[in-house]
């Protein structure tokens, strides 16, 4: 059904926990740490639908100082330092969350999996083998809108592939 379909161009996001759950997210509601959004959009008949019956749907969005998003980041698929990634952790599929003892990374509570979500999410610690996917994003009014589906860094990649490639 079409509340499982993937996140495309168009869709809205929308708050995925909390008081705001199910309410579009505005820019003023995200920061450096995670904020959990499933993707909403319009089905055939015009009607608005969360695609939240997917659990890989989820994803996490931030808002950070543009200046600190580096490589591999898909700079162009951000705005305003806004960045948006699946919130699904590569190795097996458990959701990923803040680090409480190193805020400025994501940690999987199930083996230690970490990313660095300035950097495109790739990979810091443990067995995840790519980075999170990056969801392109563009600011609408306060809101925050996909332009397109998840997208793998590194074409889909592990970074040490990547880098042997261009070796
Ligand atoms: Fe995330 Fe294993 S599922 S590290």
């Amino acid at each position: 059904t079409f509340s499982k379909l993937p996140a495309v161009g168009g869709d809205t996001l929308v708050h995925a926990e909390g008081d705001q759950s199910g309410q579009p997210i505005k820019v003023a509601d995200l920061s450096d740490k995670i904020t959990r959004a499933w993707p909403q959009g319009k089905d055939k008949n015009g009607n608005v639908v969360i695609k939240k019956d997917e659990p890989n749907n989820l994803l996490i969005v931030y808002k950070f100082a543009p200046d600190q998003l580096v490589a591999p980041t898909n700079l162009q698929a951000t705005q305003q330092g806004v960045v948006a990634y699946s919130g699904i952790c590569q190795h097996l599929g458990c959701q990923v969350g803040d680090n409480a003892s190193k805020p400025e990374t994501i940690l999987c509570p199930c083996h230690s999996g970490a990313y660095d979500p300035r950097a495109g999410c790739k990979v810091i610690g443990g067995p995840p083998p790519k980075p999170l996917p990056q969801l392109p994003i563009k600011l609408d009014g306060e809101g925050v809108t996909a332009t397109g589906p998840l997208e793998a860094p590194y074409f889909g990649l592990t970074e040490s592939d990547w880098k042997a490639l261009l070796e």
